[in-house]
């Protein structure tokens, strides 16, 4: 027999229906109102709040047990439901119809100060919320997002089982698999001096089950990189992942579609038109210059090489002359910028990483400039006029090369928009980018590395560049782009053993060096590899953009801070002696 009386109802559930039955409630207390000797508490669990009333001449003992609650105190309370006073009941709340007329109560446990309140959405320190997590959680806001995380998972598991995708768990102790960040590495204690690497994905593994015709892949994997962190970003994530046998573009494109209308119409009540617009790579980089647009707002570039390449302007003249952009946009209105403003500008543009920052304002008096001199006002004027400029605006130039002066145009770009204030946080705005270069040159490690991971396919119609001009392939990957986020990424891959051994020595992976690797990979390829594709979707951004949080530790229930430390249990931790001993391991 249970030793306290156990909850027929939740808190979030009582109605004026069930006015004059005796019910028991068991939750924390969220808060206590002493008035005039009456006690009254707000009982919170998971569903809702009720309030519960201890009044003396109703249930004395009760009421003097009632007097000893704080905040986060658990009880179990039974009484009488009643329908709240006329003027006290409140509208906000569900269950704001009625009160419980406590006749028992019961502590179950008693709580200390919480090191920050409970009951509501105040700004606690991130820090101090990470170290009590389990208190954090109780918080309505967090509650909601797991919830909605929650319902997620369900929807994602049902859109993937109607359409005869089958799910399937991959290892989490593996062997490495470039996604392009560092692997987290876990000692074997068995093999003296190896190591498994967790997943940054499971990119071989879903490619292997292609070749075991498995034909419709999906899993909901966590994966593990070790990068720097951001506000999207930690190095355990979780993504819905996805491959496709038989399949183009078009086939991954049409099925991701369809479970992101399906996502925005269950999860927020969007209807969402298809087919999603789409950009190539560099459409989206010479007019939003990211491969990640945020298209909410404007404040489109563009290039005005054709105007300053033989003007009288040293800096833009000798940019076109290189191969360069001079490009910009135009801030409308922003013509009344203050000379301390646009000073602020320039330096803010200069720790971008660029040479200067060109600024044109178009006053009653013209088009007003400090490069004026150089470029004669009449240029000036078709040139803002090309931008798409009129009087009142401002432009803002940069010179640079090609992939330079668009991403630091790009994040010029929006940092004037959050300024300006231009970003509609209402919105949703989802797009594809496609034609991702295949290969960019690392000069780092003086070799092409792969932009998405070694097993993209090249675009067909580029495959004479390869050894020719391999920089300007372009690869059969897209990534899905949702309010400036990249959400999913994936492409079709190469299932040929030679185009695959081609790509690796393109990337200077050598035989040796390849077979070591990917070795399994490449011998599976000579059993009879279908052609085949995918997509992965980044589940903790999805959860944190469609409820609408800034931070995607909001959406994940035990997340690391930007210093991948977890503050509440305190990992990484140290371990003994003896179990560094067993895994041949010594700390130096
Ligand atoms: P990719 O590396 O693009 O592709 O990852 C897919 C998606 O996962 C999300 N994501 C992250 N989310 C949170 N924290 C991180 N550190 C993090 N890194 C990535 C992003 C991203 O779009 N195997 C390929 C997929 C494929 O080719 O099918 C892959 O992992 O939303």
């Amino acid at each position: 027999m249970a030793s306290f009386a156990k909850r027929t109802h939740t808190c979030g559930e009582l109605r004026p229906a069930a006015i004059g039955t005796r019910v028991s409630l068991n939750g924390w207390v969220d808060v206590r109102r002493d008035l005039g000797g009456v006690i009254f508490i707000d009982l919170r669990d998971r569903y809702g709040k009720t309030q519960v009333v201890f009044n003396p001449q109703h249930n004395d003992q009760a009421h003097q047990l009632a007097k000893e609650l704080r905040s986060e105190f658990v009880i179990a309370v039974t009484g009488i439901v009643e329908a709240r006073p006329e003027g006290t009941t409140n509208p906000e709340l569900p269950t704001g119809q009625i009160d419980l007329l406590a006749e028992e109560l019961s502590i179950l446990n008693r709580a200390d100060t919480p090191p920050f309140p409970i009951d509501g959405d105040v700004d606690a320190g991130e820090d101090l919320r990470l170290k009590y997590r389990y208190l954090d959680l109780r918080r309505p806001s967090l509650q909601r997002n797991l919830q909605f995380r929650h319902r997620l998972y369900q929807l994602v598991h049902r859109f993937f089982d109607e359409n005869s995708f089958i799910e399937v768990e991959t290892p989490v102790l593996m062997k490495s698999t470039p996604e392009g960040a560092r692997d987290y590495l876990v000692p074997s204690r068995v093999h003296r001096g190896r190591f498994y690497a967790l997943p940054q994905s499971p990119q071989t593994y879903k490619q292997l089950l292609m070749v075991s015709g498995l034909d419709r892949y999906v899993q909901i994997v966590k994966c593990f990189r070790d990068e720097d962190l951001r506000a999207d970003r930690q190095p355990e994530f979780t993504q819905i992942d996805v491959e496709m046998s038989f399949v183009d573009e078009q086939d991954i494109r049409e099925i991701s579609e369809r479970l992101m209308q399906r996502v925005f119409k269950e999860m927020r009540g969007i209807d969402l038109a298809l087919p999603l617009p789409r950009l190539t790579y560099k459409e989206a980089m010479e007019t939003y210059g990211s491969d990640k647009p945020d298209t909410r707002f404007g404040l489109r570039l563009s290039c005005v090489n054709n105007l300053v390449g033989d003007a009288g302007f040293r800096v833009f003249s000798d940019a076109v002359k290189k191969g360069g952009v001079v490009g910009g946009f135009i801030v409308p209105g922003g013509g009344s910028m203050t000379r301390n403003q646009l000073d602020g500008l320039v330096e803010y543009t200069k720790s971008l990483g660029a040479g200067g920052l060109v600024y044109a304002r178009w006053t009653e008096n013209g088009v007003e400039c400090p490069i004026d001199k150089f470029l004669g006002k009449e240029l000036l004027q078709k040139m803002v006029e090309q931008m798409g400029g009129k009087q009142g605006d401002l432009a803002l130039l940069v010179s640079d090369g090609w992939l330079k002066a668009y991403t630091i145009l790009g994040t010029l770009r929006l940092e004037m928009a959050k300024r300006l204030k231009l970003i509609d946080e209402n919105k949703l705005d989802l797009l594809w980018v496609t034609d991702f270069p295949l290969l960019e040159y690392s000069e780092e490690e003086k070799r092409f590395v792969a932009v998405h991971h070694p097993f993209t396919s090249p675009n067909f119609d580029d495959l004479a560049l390869l050894e020719t001009d391999p920089g300007k392939a372009r690869a059969r990957a897209y990534d899905l782009v949702l309010n400036g986020t990249e959400i999913a990424g994936g492409s079709i891959r190469i299932h040929d053993r030679t185009l695959q051994s081609r790509m690796f020595a393109l990337m200077g992976i050598g035989e040796e060096e390849a077979s070591r690797k990917f070795g399994f990979l490449l011998n599976a390829f000579r059993f009879g590899a279908p052609p085949h594709g995918g997509i992965a979707f980044g589940f903790d951004r999805m959860v944190m953009i469609l409820t609408g949080m800034k931070s995607i530790r909001e959406v994940i229930a035990f997340p690391k801070t930007a210093n991948a430390v977890s503050l509440m249990d305190e990992a990484p931790g140290d371990v003994d002696e003896k179990q560094l001993r067993e895994l041949h391991i010594r700390i130096l």
